[in-house]
């Protein structure tokens, strides 16, 4: 891999970092920092509407301000219930999530509300779904697209579990690459773009975390942006068997894409996943086993990227297999390059405790008797509670250990194997119906084994 450029982002040095539980909430010392500036911390606090609401965005931030303002809250991750005596909340919002506190808070200490100054962000989630352009004569499509933020990305940031602040990372370069634009920073004087570069291994979540960004991207620019829109470009049915259409496919869609960025109100996120292939049609091409076609078309796509690459409104997403230097264009100036690898024993402890609840939530795991007590500690707090076992409910305890055994024994799934592992692990169950969930822990840890001997070398 060639050495990473200086703003090359990489999971492989983790630093431990607290992930905050489901509900938000991580361990706290009420000390406020002395590390905090004196000026107040900006945090986000998103407000999804519901779809019935027609309140105009202004009137809902406002009483939502006023509302956070009263509750004096502290602010940690997570969701801030609606107070059921505001009668226009309650009819109009779905939804309040504080967002991003963790990169502030430090050594477990907690932001109080005098120190924070919140950013309220008020959207309602679009139903409408994919749309696919269907060009009606037998032809693969050559994109999706959905306007954002969509309801089936709804979640899906805050599914995906990483270390040493990737995701913040990846928002906050984008932000600035947006408030540059915004601000118009002569690119001659400073230079950057917008073009992001996910590679790293299969499965660990590159396709996800791109749409994600958008999703979350199209929630904090929403003022600037109020409309904003996602395609995902199907590199592999460009080079279809039909390639004396392909370059009309790739003119098409990008005078689809162009007419979108005209309109300056707009925010537009290109994906292009798994951009090797692209590098490898056209290196196909010039070896002369590919069609010459080949060839015309990749090289009208780097152009046409090329070109969109100077609209102030676009960001362009794409994903690679190939963790090795790409031999392509365009991803040689992608200013954000980050390396997505499997996930550490910390995420994967994560990553299973949010399956493990889920069907707890649904039923297919027995709960205990009294449902509060199988409320699994995140794993910031677990080192605690191992060391501290006198004073822990034994059976959460034996949870944890299970779980924490388990996450051990996953070293080396992707993301995407672990988030299949407790269904591979409840088919191999004798009885499917209200199984005890410690019985389901082991029965994972055998699958998880069994998965673990199946992977390629
Ligand atoms: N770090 C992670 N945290 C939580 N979920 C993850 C993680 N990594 C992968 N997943 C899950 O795995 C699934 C597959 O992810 P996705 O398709 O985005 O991976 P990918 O890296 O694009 O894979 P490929 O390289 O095969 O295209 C998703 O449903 C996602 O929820
Ligand atoms: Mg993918």
């Amino acid at each position: 891999m060639s050495a990473p450029s200086p703003m090359e982002i990489s999971l492989q040095n983790p630093q431990d970092k607290e992930i905050p539980d489901q509900n938000g909430v991580i361990a706290v010392d009420s000390a406020p920092s002395p590390s905090l500036p004196h000026d107040k911390v900006l945090v986000s606090v998103e407000v999804s509407l519901k779809p019935s609401s027609t309140a105009r965005i202004d009137d809902v931030r406002s009483a939502v301000e006023r509302m956070l303002e009263k509750r004096s809250l502290s602010y940690t991750d997570g969701p801030v219930p609606v107070p059921p005596d505001d009668q226009f909340l309650t009819e109009n919002v779905q939804r309040i999530c504080i967002c991003d506190t963790d990169e502030w808070v430090q050594n477990h200490e907690i932001l109080l509300f005098w120190q924070v100054k919140p950013v309220v962000h008020v959207f309602q989630l679009s139903e409408e779904g994919a749309c696919e352009d269907v060009s009606g004569d037998g032809q693969p499509s050559t994109f999706n697209e959905w306007i954002l933020p969509a309801k089936e990305f709804d979640g899906m940031w805050e599914s995906l579990i990483y270390e040493s602040g990737l995701k913040q990372r990846l928002l906050r370069y984008a932000a600035s690459a947006l408030l540059f634009t915004e601000k118009g920073v002569n690119p001659f004087l400073v230079s950057w773009n917008r073009i992001v570069l996910l590679h790293g291994p299969p499965g660990t979540g590159k396709t996800s975390l791109c749409k994600a960004l958008a999703q979350k991207l199209s929630i904090r620019f929403n003022s600037r942006y109020p409309q904003c829109q996602l395609i995902e470009v199907n590199a592999h049915s460009l080079f279809s068997k039909w390639f004396s259409e392909s370059g009309k496919l790739v003119a098409k869609l990008f005078q689809k894409i162009q007419e979108m960025v005209e309109e300056e109100n707009n925010l537009v996120f290109v994906l292009i996943d798994e951009v090797e292939s692209l590098a490898a049609a056209r290196k196909a091409a010039l070896s002369g086993s590919e069609p010459s076609d080949s060839i015309r078309v990749v090289n009208a796509l780097l152009t046409q990227l090329d070109k969109l690459k100077s609209a102030p409104n676009v960001i362009i997403l794409t994903t690679s297999n190939i963790t090795a230097a790409i031999d392509i264009a365009f991803v040689d100036r992608a200013d954000i390059k980050a390396y997505v690898g499997p996930p550490t024993l910390q995420a994967r402890y994560e990553i299973l405790r949010s399956c493990l609840q889920e069907l707890i939530r649904t039923g297919i795991l027995s709960n205990f008797e009294d449902c509060e007590s199988l409320m699994l500690p995140n794993y910031g707090s677990l080192k605690e509670k191992l060391n501290m076992p006198e004073v822990q409910d034994a059976r959460t305890l034996h949870m944890c250990k299970l779980l924490l055994e388990t996450a051990e024994a996953c070293e080396g799934l992707s993301g995407r194997s672990l988030r299949k592992l407790p269904f591979l692990g409840h088919a191999a169950l004798a009885s499917p119906y209200g199984c005890d969930p410690s019985k389901f822990l082991s029965t994972m840890i055998d699958t998880a084994r069994r998965e673990r001997s199946e992977l390629p070398d």
